[in-house]
């Protein structure tokens, strides 16, 4: 299909092209809370200005398509909206796989060195772009990010996305006690946060999440002070406000850590509560160590919980107990947690996430899977509204899966029979190999190699 003019009175108005997919089509839906696999064998995807326009079955879909239109046919591929991460840490790229006994330990013996060097401009600029690249070969589109508490390494971050076009959410970490002097901030915080968000919050794709790290390395000072910037920059008039992310009940040492810091609080999530940091702005990651009362409100705030299972076997944390999250209407998603978790794949992350289930004498089936790290993570970021599936309008954000990425995974898909179990082979067997393409707005931005 061309680009066609169409005149009126003087003005000339450039009809933007449609682009048009055919490839087998899957993604979530929710109606009135009940979760769906949406799946059709031969779909078509309509996209105009990076929006979606429509998907369904090609039979039905391509009535509406020009019959010169340019079809941009995959095949033996599952085309998907692309992963959502809803929790991970940019500056430990390289910090992944390091050997610890425990999260305490291993904040101090790897995290916290590798993060001094991001007050170097360079450095952050060098390590974000091979985090954004290992990020789009992984298939994900969309992440929420913890920065450092240098304000350059936010800048960097959000400069990398934007040349990227990518919707992404970041934040400098706040942390002015617990943790190595030059890590720790100096009375700057509130006006460099500010002015961070000033600059990035609500542009184009961007959102800022004020980032107290966790309770141990905030004074009570501090924690106020972030629910000042909450209580500025909230939603209003249309206008998103900015979000929150931290950790929650990951170790049972951090546990036990913050019961001797806030004596005065009833427990951990009270800590975040009673400072006026909860709500459904807030992303809570782990919350593997909760008491009942912290679910119940957790669900009685809206708060969200991040489920970041590869980090927590990696880190020996424990485990997180789904059916108590669903059980309290809690709104959960899955993340990698880089570098505390050992793999950007977020098909690792389901993988380990089933087992974590199974081990804990749960379910966690494959279209929930998906749904976790697709439309839940949206929903956890609030960004439902525009990405996590191909409802109309939505940014197409997309990667196109390759069927036959190995021999293994060709062969073992010739005996699935319907898409739950399609899903849950790629779920166990899938890693990088398996994300073909990548879209941003409509736009190709990775091609894998040919092997
Ligand atoms: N708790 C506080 N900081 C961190 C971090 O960097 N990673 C993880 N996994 N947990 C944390
Ligand atoms: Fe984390």
């Amino acid at each position: 299909m061309k680009e066609r003019g169409c005149h009126t009175g003087s003005i000339v108005m450039v009809k933007s092209e449609m682009k048009v997919f055919r490839s087998a089509i899957f993604h979530c839906t929710e109606v009135l809370g009940v979760v769906q696999a949406s799946y059709f064998e031969d779909g078509l995807l309509l996209v105009r200005d990076g929006k979606v326009v429509e998907v369904g079955d090609y039979s039905s879909v391509i009535e509406n398509v020009d019959a010169d239109a340019n079809i941009i046919h995959f095949e033996n591929s599952l085309l998907m909206p692309g992963f959502i991460d809803s929790h991970l840490h940019y500056p430990q790229y390289k910090v992944i796989a390091s050997y610890g006994q425990n999260l305490l330990e291993w904040l101090s013996s790897f995290t916290f060195p590798e993060e001094k060097q991001f007050g170097d401009k360079e450095y952050a600029t060098r390590v974000g772009n091979l985090f954004f690249d290992e990020l789009i070969r992984n298939g994900t589109t969309t992440a929420m990010a913890f920065c450092t508490t240098h304000p350059q390494s936010v800048d960097t971050f959000f400069t990398i996305a934007k040349e990227r076009k990518l919707r992404m959410a970041a934040g400098k970490v706040l942390m002015d006690r617990n943790a190595p002097e030059e890590l720790l901030d100096i009375g700057t915080d509130y006006q460099d946060s500010r002015s961070l968000i000033e600059r990035w919050h609500n542009k184009e794709r961007l959102s800022y999440a004020v980032t107290p790290r966790f309770a141990p390395t905030s004074s009570k000072e501090q924690l106020t002070m972030a629910a000042g910037l909450l209580k500025e920059y909230s939603n209003s008039n249309g206008r998103k406000g900015v979000l929150l992310q931290t950790h929650l009940n990951e170790s049972t040492e951090e546990v036990e850590w913050v019961k001797d810091l806030y004596p005065d609080c009833d427990n951990y999530f009270d800590v975040y509560d009673s400072y006026n940091l909860t709500g459904s702005n807030s992303v809570f990651a782990h919350c593997i160590h909760n008491t009942e009362d912290e679910y119940k409100r957790m669900a009685d705030s809206n708060s969200r919980a991040a489920l970041c299972p590869n980090s927590n076997l990696f880190l020996g944390s424990g485990l997180f107990d789904i059916e108590k999250l669903d059980y309290y209407g809690i709104t959960s998603s899955l993340s990698s947690d880089i570098g505390g978790g050992d793999s950007f794949s977020m098909f690792s992350v389901m993988n380990q996430a089933y087992k974590v289930s199974k081990l804990n004498g749960q379910e966690m089936s494959p279209v929930k899977a998906f749904y976790l790290c697709t439309l839940a993570g949206a929903k956890a970021l609030n960004m439902d509204d525009s990405i996590g599936n191909f409802e109309k309008n939505k940014e197409a954000d997309f990667v196109v899966l390759d069927l036959h990425a190995t021999e293994l995974i060709s062969e073992r898909l010739k005996t699935v029979k319907n898409i739950e179990q399609l899903l849950f082979c790629l779920m166990m067997l899938g890693d990088d190999r398996l994300i073909g393409e990548v879209y941003i707005l409509g736009d190709c931005i990775y091609k894998k190699m040919e092997a």
